[in-house]
């Protein structure tokens, strides 16, 4: 099996020195710049919007990860296409037209996600799969960084890659994906593991070490 995708959440870094934290997990090794969007309204927490994204874009060449954790979503997707997005995933609880959400990203010429949370069955999505290139499968609650992993994940990791078939389709994992709940994760078929405080611990020396670790090089 191929090794996974590390994409280092900027949720846990150091948001007064943010365009220095992305260049130091590029420098480190990270695949996918992790960019989590929070409206106060579709999760209780307020991160920022495409003003900071496009702000930042400049310092890596890196895929921008866009997580919208916003509702309703398309009024936004616009602006985060032009601040630099490359991936934008929307969440299937965030509003009733998620296959329209789904086409505007594709129109917008981006790679199109869906998320699900935990207590959402993957069935949900089941009739966007033509749509997406990349399913994320919240491990937490979104909202946090920091929060306990949820095990019952990894069987929905598979049931995913069983729906998704042959489709060109990546699944992502977040929330509580460390070097130690990764592994079962990737065997069930995740792809891309988002990692937040498991890559910003310790000094900026240590990321390329913390995101190795996550994905599982030793
Ligand atoms: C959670 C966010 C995550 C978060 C993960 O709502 O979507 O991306 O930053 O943080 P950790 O890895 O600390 O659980
Ligand atoms: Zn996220």
């Amino acid at each position: 099996a191929h090794l996974p995708l590390v994409a280092p959440s900027v949720l846990s870094s150091d948001f007064s020195r943010l365009g220095e934290e992305i260049k130091a997990i590029d420098a480190a090794g990270a695949d996918w710049i992790h960019l989590d969007i929070m409206d106060g309204h579709f999760v209780p927490n307020i991160t920022f919007g495409p003003e900071i994204v496009k702000a930042v874009r400049h310092v890596t060449t890196k895929i921008f990860d866009v997580h919208l954790m916003i509702a309703p979503a398309d009024p936004y997707l616009e602006a985060f296409a032009e601040a630099g997005a490359d991936v934008m995933t929307v969440h299937a609880e965030a509003g009733p037209h998620l296959h329209r959400s789904l086409q505007h990203i594709k129109k917008l010429g981006k790679k199109a996600g869906v998320a699900i949370n935990p207590a959402t069955p993957e069935s949900a999505i089941e009739y966007v799969l033509d749509l997406v290139d990349l399913v994320l499968v919240m491990t937490v609650n979104p909202g946090f960084g920091g929060q306990s992993f949820i095990p019952a994940s990894v069987e929905k990791v598979e049931r995913v890659r069983k729906m998704i078939g042959m489709r060109p389709i990546r699944i992502e994992v977040d929330g509580g994906v460390s070097a130690e709940t990764a592994p079962a994760l990737v065997r069930a078929g995740a792809e891309v593991l988002v990692a937040g405080s498991a890559v910003f611990k310790g000094d900026p020396a240590g990321y390329a070490a913390n995101i190795a670790a996550v994905r599982g090089v030793r």
